[in-house]
């Protein structure tokens, strides 16, 4: 591989959506943020500086960044915060993947506005397992608020209520034409007749899984969270925050009397209200001549997808289900066949106790938490890689992360009668190269929510999904350990379970999350510490020099 130097400098920009201006964050002033394009085995540096007033960090989601964990990005987990004036150097290598991922803030709610596409090519010379697209376009939703996101995300964390909905999604930053004021901010795709091109579906969207379909066009999947899949026709996609998605869009032989929106709009379980307006762009066709091309008074018909409706929970456990490894000598799907640990986690809301100095809207000055096994991970004032590091973990991190929940319910029944959820920064230790089942349970402690968990440093194999309970007993006789997806990010079905394997052979500290960000900022969120090995090529090697100081 080569290496590839890009500088991202962090300033504000002033952008107008939906006829209002405001000041946003941004890297080069723009939004989306620049394309990191690289191939298979490249060396990525990429210079950080920082402009603005607020603390920055920036995560490459989904890259494993094999013993590289400095570059990874997660404040407080891997690195201390990029301070106002000051950079950081992001040195990695991208091994053994091929596709989409993308790049985001990792600090705050910053990537409202801060993200942009990783788009990562075939070794030269190495064909795609599908047919060559005529044109690649990455496609990367959004939401946009018209306050201040900063502003709300601290009036959520002093009274533990929701905050405000986005105002609306975007398509490559712009809203659509399904907005009030928003026409003119349109994604118009350009296609030819006869074509195959390849759109690269990312979801940088804060806290809405999406429905995506194009009217009267179906959509065949080809790779999920840079991961080749076997390919598969569906008119609808469903992404989650945190998830990319490649699809092949095959276009009419000849030029349609139409065009054609191309819409996204939230598939949503949860208690809590979301924002269920719909974002679209147009398909345009553009051929050469055509004795159909419409002038300017002959105006084509446009024609609308129809989506799943919002709570669609079967078409999400059916999509999900249809993602499968392409699990071919070439491209294996390596499944850990024997597991040396078993991890059992519940996710799920709660309630928690506020502090003394804080006004909370609930009964006894509580406010809405969110857990992995009961406990609401805090976030350190350091990072955790440094303690972990230089063995200070002292006051930092504690190591006694549950290994199972603290009380079990019926997922169908009622709620336990405490469902108050206890704090902590507590972490789970795992020896280099330890092979990991773990199981994620929605519980329905207030409601039962769709939980888009992403795991840092590793992809993981989804090898078996239910509702209701998991049972130990029967369940594990059907996972399928041959040709599961291999991903970064996956939902934990809505009052359901997920079953994920990983080998950890990466050494380091990986963060482990829902993609909401409202329910990280609630807590969903904890730590896994993986060991150096022996060998030289098992160990983390020391931070880089430039590493941010807390
Ligand atoms: Cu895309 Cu921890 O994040």
């Amino acid at each position: 591989g080569i290496t590839r130097h890009y500088k991202f400098d962090i300033k504000m920009q002033n952008v107008t959506r939906l006829c209002q201006t405001k000041s946003i964050v941004t890297v080069n002033g723009q939004l989306p943020g620049p394309q990191i394009t690289a191939r298979e085995g490249d060396r990525l540096i990429v210079k950080v500086v920082n402009h603005v007033q607020y603390n920055m960090t920036i995560h490459w989601h989904g890259v494993r960044q094999l013993r590289s964990g400095w570059a990874d990005g997660p404040a407080y987990i891997t690195q201390c915060p990029i301070q106002t004036g000051q950079s950081y150097v992001y040195n990695f290598t991208i091994t053994g993947q091929r596709g989409t991922l993308f790049w985001h803030a990792h600090i705050s709610w910053l990537r409202v506005t801060v993200y942009g596409p990783i788009v990562i090519l075939p070794k030269r010379d190495v064909p795609y397992p599908f047919p060559q697209p005529y044109k690649e376009v990455p496609i990367i939703f959004g939401e946009w608020w018209k306050t201040d996101t900063e502003t709300l995300i601290n009036q959520a964390m002093q009274t533990g209520l929701a905050p405000n909905t986005s105002d609306a999604f975007t398509i490559n930053g712009l809203p659509g034409p399904l907005y009030n004021c928003s026409a003119k901010d349109t994604l118009k795709l350009k296609v030819k007749p006869g074509k195959t091109y390849l759109l690269r579906l990312i979801n940088a969207a804060l806290n809405d899984e999406l429905f995506f379909s194009i009217a009267n066009h179906h959509l065949t999947v080809v790779e999920a969270d840079a991961i080749y899949t076997k390919p598969f026709k569906t008119n609808t996609v469903l992404i989650t925050p945190g998830q990319t998605t490649n699809v092949l869009l095959k276009t009419r032989h000849h030029f349609p009397n139409a065009t054609f929106l191309m819409a996204a709009r939230p598939y949503s379980t949860g208690p809590a209200a979301f924002d269920n307006t719909t974002t679209a762009g147009i398909l345009e066709y553009h051929p050469q001549s055509s004795p159909n091309k419409p002038n300017k008074n002959n105006k084509l018909p446009l024609l609308t997808p129809s989506l799943p409706i919002f709570n669609d929970t079967a078409f999400a456990a059916n999509f999900s289900r249809k993602v499968r490894s392409l699990a071919t000598p070439k491209f294996p799907a390596n499944v850990p066949q024997k597991i040396d640990r078993r991890f059992f986690f519940t996710v799920g809301l709660g309630i928690m106790a506020c502090s003394q100095n804080q006004t909370c809207q609930g009964p006894n000055n509580t406010r809405v938490a969110a857990a992995v096994n009961n406990v609401s991970f805090v976030q350190p004032n350091t990072a955790l890689l440094q303690a972990h590091f230089f063995n200070q973990n002292n006051g930092v991190y504690t190591t006694d992360f549950p290994g199972n929940p603290p009380f079990t319910f019926n997922y169908t029944g009622n709620p336990p009668t405490n469902i108050m959820v206890s704090s902590g920064t507590k972490v789970v230790v795992l020896k280099f190269n330890t092979s990991v089942e773990l199981i994620l349970q929605d519980t329905s402690i207030i409601g039962a929510e769709s939980h888009p968990l992403h795991l840092h440093g590793f992809n993981f194999f989804t090898v078996g999904q239910g509702f209701g309970n998991f049972d130990p007993k029967k369940d594990p006789a059907k996972f399928n350990l041959v040709d599961p997806a291999e991903r970064n990010t996956v939902g934990v079905p809505s009052g359901g379970w997920i079953a994920i394997r990983f080998l950890a052979d990466n050494p380091g500290v990986w963060f482990m999350h829902c993609h909401l960000e409202i329910h990280t900022s609630w807590g969903l969120k904890m730590a896994w510490i993986v060991q150096d090995g022996k060998g030289r090529k098992q160990k983390l090697p020391p931070p880089p020099s430039d590493l941010p100081k807390c």
